[in-house]
C-alpha cells in the first residue's frame, strides 16, 4: 500500500531537521539521544544527536513480503560482462567525464526530482537468533547516490537530513558514492557527516566507485566523514545482550570481492547482515547461510513503463528491486537515490530503505 503526504515547505523542513555532525552533542538534541551502544570494533562513537521526528515529509511505501528466487541465470544478456554492458559503460563514462560536466543546470532536473520524489520503502524483517536486544533495531540503507553532474551537494544533504527524521539505530551506505571521478565526491562529504545513528555509519564501493580508478583514495575521503568501510571485512554490532554480525564485500564486477573473508569470524547462533552493492552476491551468501543481504545497484531498472518488467536489467538473476528470499537467507534491493546515464528516472521513484529488524518464531 502506498500513501502520498506532501512534502513541507522547504523552510519548514530545514526547521525540522537541523543539520548536525557526528561530533555534535550540544544542545536539546543531545537530551535525547539514545544511550550509547557498543560496537566491537570499538572505534565507540558517541551517542549522535536525535532529529525531531518530521516522517511526514517523506513519501512512504511498504516492501511487501519476500518473493521466492530460483537464481535462474539469463543467457540471453549478461549485465556482468556482455555486449551491451560494455558498450553502456563506454558510453556512461564517455559523457559523465566529457559532456555532462559542461551542459549548465544539468544537476537541476534530478535535483529536484529527488527531493520531491524520495521514497521510504518499509518493511519488518524476522531474523532467526536475533536477540531481544535487538528487537525492533531500525536500519536504514541508502545506495548509488552518484555524486557528480547530476546531483547537486546541496540537494543530497536536504534528503540526509529527512532521512534523519527516521531515527535509524544503524546506517548502511550500499556504494555507487561517485559517477566516474573521485572529485565529484568531495563536495558531498559534508552531507555524509549529517548521517547519525547509535550503532554507527557502514559502507561498501560500487563498480562506480571503481571506476575513478582511486577506491583506496575515495575510501579515506569517506572515512573522513565517518562512514567505516566493510571492504571484505566485518564488524559486530552489539546492543544490550543482542549480536549481530554485519560484514561487507567489494563490488562483484570491479572491485575484488572476498566473501569468504568478509564472513570470516562468524559465530553460530548470531545472526548476520552482508552488505553488497550488488546484489548478484546472494547465490553464494544463500550457501553461506547469510541472515540478510542488503544491496543496491540495480536503480530499479531506472526506466519503468507501467506494467512491464524491468527494461534495463543490471543483475543477472533479475532481482531488481524489493525483497527476495532463498532457503533461510533473505535479500533486500533498493533502487537507490541516484541516476546515471541521464538526469531522470521513470516509473521507479528514488527511494531509501528502512528495515526493523526483529525476532524470528521460526526454531
Ligand atoms: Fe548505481
Amino acid at each position: 500500500m502506498r500513501f502520498l503526504v506532501l512534502p513541507p515547505p522547504r523552510d519548514v523542513l530545514q526547521k525540522a531537521s537541523p543539520p548536525t555532525t557526528r561530533a555534535g552533542t550540544e544542545g536539546p538534541d543531545r537530551e535525547n539521544a539514545k544511550p550509547p551502544s557498543t560496537i566491537s570494533r570499538q572505534e565507540s562513537q558517541s551517542a549522535p544527536p536525535r532529529h525531531q521526528p518530521a516522517a511526514s515529509a517523506v513519501l512512504h511505501e511498504s516492501l511487501g513480503p519476500p518473493e521466492d528466487t530460483s537464481f535462474r541465470l539469463r543467457h540471453l544478456f549478461n549485465p556482468a560482462k556482455g555486449w551491451f554492458r560494455r558498450t553502456e559503460r563506454w558510453i556512461n563514462k564517455f559523457l559523465s567525464h566529457h559532456v555532462f560536466p559542461r551542459v549548465p543546470g544539468i544537476w537541476w532536473p534530478y535535483s529536484r526530482a529527488l527531493e520531491r520524489d524520495l521514497t521510504v520503502s518499509e518493511a519488518s524483517i524476522a531474523l532467526r537468533g536475533l536477540d531481544d536486544g535487538l528487537a525492533g533495531l531500525r536500519v536504514l540503507l541508502i545506495s548509488d547516490f552518484h555524486a557528480g553532474p547530476f546531483l547537486s551537494p546541496e540537494a543530497l544533504e536536504r534528503t540526509f537530513e529527512r532521512l534523519m527524521s527516521l531515527e535509524p539505530d544503524l546506517i548502511l551506505l550500499a556504494g555507487d558514492f561517485a559517477t566516474v571521478r573521485l572529485q565529484e565526491v568531495e563536495p558531498t562529504l559534508a552531507a555524509y557527516r549529517c548521517l547519525v545513528a547509535p550503532l554507527g555509519v557502514y559502507g561498501v564501493l560500487g563498480n562506480h566507485d571503481h571506476y575513478t580508478g582511486e577506491p583506496a583514495s575515495l575510501c579515506r575521503m569517506l572515512e573522513t566523514a565517518g562512514i567505516q568501510l566493510l571492504q571484505n571485512c566485518s564488524v559486530t554490532i552489539e546492543r544490550g545482550d543482542g549480536r549481530l554480525f554485519l560484514a561487507g564485500v567489494d563490488d562483484l564486477l570491479c572491485g575484488d570481492p572476498r566473501l569468504d573473508e568478509a564472513l570470516k569470524g562468524r559465530s553460530d547462533g548470531t545472526p548476520s547482515l552482508l552488505l553488497s552493492h550488488n546484489p548478484d552476491v546472494f547465490p553464494e551468501a544463500v550457501d553461506r547461510g547469510v541472515s540478510l543481504v542488503l544491496a543496491g545497484h540495480t536503480h530499479g531498472g531506472q526506466w519503468r513503463l507501467p506494467g512491464l518488467p524491468v527494461l534495463v536489467r543490471m543483475s543477472r538473476y533479475s532481482l531488481d528491486e524489493g525483497r527476495f528470499q532463498a532457503g533461510r537467507s533473505q535479500l533486500v534491493v533498493s533502487r537507490g537515490l541516484g541516476a546515471t546515464g541521464f538526469p531522470f528516472r521513470i516509473g521507479c521513484p528514488p527511494e531509501a530503505v528502512l528495515l526493523t529488524l526483529q525476532p524470528s518464531q521460526d526454531p
